[in-house]
């Protein structure tokens, strides 16, 4: 996965308008609510900026009547008003907020369930690379991008450039032009900074996101190996890695603040300036008797107010390149394509006994790398076919091919004629069950993790498959049966009954296809002898493929294909193998050196991990 280290995004005005453009369907969904929330917006604004010309004729009133009686209501009224307005602005404020929000919780509920369903559109070597916790992140700041977006675009930009223009439009019809060009400079120059002072400051904020990113991972995959680093006593190592790290995110995050302290400075100082100048000048025009008293306190109401949205402004900018970064960014992720797609006229896979070839079938996963050099086989519909070879031999390979899980480099695979890369994946994985070497649960009960195999199953069902993949007795010795949770990943069960929970959700999917990679390698003797009862009534009558390293639980298979050096070294039945004399006749007599009797095989211990 790339990180903001790695790639450096552009973010030119293009890019911008990009991400910008691809919001508006989710403006679109809502057409009516956004409309009157931009119609509470302009009664706000309108109301913000009557506001101090109700403060002015309150101040006019009082200072002409000096002296004379005064008419009490007169500047009650007036008062009430000025309340009423400030109310008014407030209110209608919080109106817009209210009716916006659901657009955009919306927003942010349908581009989170997007990425989700991307995310398992990808190919498996695309999840191989990707580091979980940095993923995590960039997705959370990319969701919360898009809020931003819509909220701050629409409903800080927009309102305050049109407060400036009544503002603007107010004080050039009441007074004389050196106000509006002093404010009109004020802001030009007060936007200016910001704007350079932020690009200045956007490679600290990326560089912060970046070694955010880093550092999350690194403890997120310390704390998925908890075990590892106890078997090697080096929490001080992980810690001080994890420490490096957080040094060079420390820096990042001070060189953040330090730069964002300059930047508030510098808008505070041209505010400061705007008020000594704008202030001198209505002091002296008071003086000299060109504006009332209430002029003046309505231009300093002005100014005060009209630099509060500015000030905002500053800081709305950052946030705004910021989340154009980050939206881009998710947005980028969603544009990847996945590497494994349906052909366009894909249709969906017809088995008829589901008969498996490979035909000259060659593989790698890195370029360099050959795994398979043009394998060819064939499994007969309702027949078992066992491969077996050295660890790494690329056994494992030959089911992730079937599966789809990467496309071949070359030859072909197909089921009953038809190449799987004609049909759609779906039909594909849906005619295949698997128990993989290594079976990863989800935290969450026994029973859910066995009904995953189908999840409409009934519960007799559920409970008729842990039957037969031999669970029964393990489920009921636990205190809470079916309902025992079985931990993150599944960590809390041995391998051996993780296996067995595989084995009994493929028997609820019931597939045509079977492929069994090392599905009894966890098991101990017995318990395996149980199993492979069970996986034979479960194979009969399907095509099987079974992927095994103990050569004892392959025997009774019609063919058994020897894998070396990428290609098919020897086929044939067990005894022909053994006849021949050849390297499966090697293997096993390895395997059975001097025991008769089968115990315990401490090669095949259980591998999780
Ligand atoms: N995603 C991957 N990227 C690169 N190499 C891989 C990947 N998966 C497996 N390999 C390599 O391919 C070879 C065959 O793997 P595999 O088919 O799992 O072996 P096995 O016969 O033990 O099941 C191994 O050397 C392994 O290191
Ligand atoms: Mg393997």
């Amino acid at each position: 996965m790339r990180t903001f280290a790695d790639n450096d995004y552009p973010s030119d005005h293009k890019t911008n308008w990009r991400v910008i453009a691809g919001l508006w369907p989710y403006l679109r969904e809502f057409r009516s609510r956004v409309f009157v929330a931009a119609a509470c917006l302009v009664v706000a604004k309108l109301a913000t900026v009557a506001t101090p010309v109700a403060l002015k004729y309150i101040v006019d009133y009082l200072d002409k009547s000096r002296g004379s009686t005064l008419v009490m209501w007169v500047p009650i009224l007036l008062v009430v008003g000025y309340g009423v307005l400030r109310f008014s602005g407030t209110l209608f404020n919080e109106l817009r907020d209210a009716i916006f929000a659901r657009v955009a919780e919306r927003a942010m509920r349908r581009v989170s369930l997007r990425v989700f369903e991307h995310l398992h559109e990808r190919e498996l070597a695309y999840h191989l690379d990707r580091k979980t916790g940095g993923l995590a992140r960039d997705i959370e700041r990319g969701t919360n991008g898009i809020s931003f977006l819509l909220r701050f675009t629409l409903f800080n930009i927009v309102p305050t450039l049109l407060e400036i223009t009544l503002v603007s439009g107010i004080l050039s019809i009441a007074f004389r032009p050196g106000y509006v060009i002093a404010i009109v400079v004020a802001v030009v120059v007060y936007v200016l900074f910001s704007i350079k002072v932020t690009e200045w400051r956007t490679g600290f904020v990326r560089e912060a996101n970046a070694r955010d990113n880093q550092s999350n991972a690194r403890a997120m995959d310390s704390l998925l190996n908890y075990e590892t680093v106890k078997y090697f006593n080096n929490e001080a190592y992980e810690a001080a890695r994890y420490d490096e790290d957080l040094k060079v995110w420390e820096t990042a995050r001070l060189k953040n603040r330090l730069s964002l302290a300059a930047l508030n400075a510098g808008q505070a100082l041209i505010i400061g300036v705007t008020l000594i100048v704008i202030m001198s000048m209505a002091v002296s025009d008071v003086a000299s008797g060109t504006i009332t008293l209430g002029d003046f306190t309505m231009i300093n109401a002005y100014l005060l107010q009209l630099f509060i949205p500015l000030n905002a402004l500053g800081f709305v900018y950052r946030e705004i390149r910021q989340a154009l970064v980050n939206v881009e960014r998710l947005f980028g992720l969603l544009g990847e394509k996945s590497a494994i797609v349906d052909a366009p006229e894909a249709r969906d896979l017809v088995t008829q006994g589901a008969t498996v070839t490979f035909e000259n079938v060659s593989f790698a996963y890195q370029p360099n790398r050959p795994i398979l050099k043009g394998v060819t086989f064939e499994v007969p519909a309702g027949h078992k076919v066992a491969v077996v070879g050295a660890s790494g031999a690329g056994k494992s390979t030959i089911g992730r091919l079937l599966f789809r899980f990467f496309d071949v480099g070359g030859g072909r695979i197909a089921i009953d004629g038809q190449d799987i890369r004609d049909v759609t994946q779906h039909s594909l994985r849906a005619a295949i069950g698997v128990v993989p070497q290594d079976t990863v649960l989800f935290n969450d009960t026994l029973y859910q993790n066995i009904a995953y195999g189908r999840p409409d199953a009934t519960d007799e069902e559920v409970r008729q498959a842990a039957r037969l993949a031999h669970l029964e007795p393990f489920i009921e010795s636990l205190p809470e049966g079916y309902g025992t949770k079985v931990g993150e990943r599944g960590l809390k069960l041995s391998g051996g009954e993780k296996q067995r929970v595989a084995i009994a959700r493929v028997i609820l999917k019931n597939p045509p296809i079977l492929l069994l990679d090392e599905a009894t390698s966890s098991l101990d003797s017995l318990s395996e002898q149980a199993i492979l009862a069970a996986l034979k009534e479960v194979s009969r009558q399907r095509t099987t493929l079974v992927i095994a390293h103990r050569l004892s639980t392959i025997r009774d298979a019609d063919t058994i294909l020897v894998m070396a050096d990428g290609q098919i070294a020897e086929s044939g039945s067990h005894q022909q193998l053994l006849a021949a004399g050849g390297r499966y006749a090697e293997l096993w007599s390895q395997q059975h050196r001097g025991d008769s009797v089968e115990v315990a095989h401490p090669d095949d211990a259980d591998g999780t991990e």
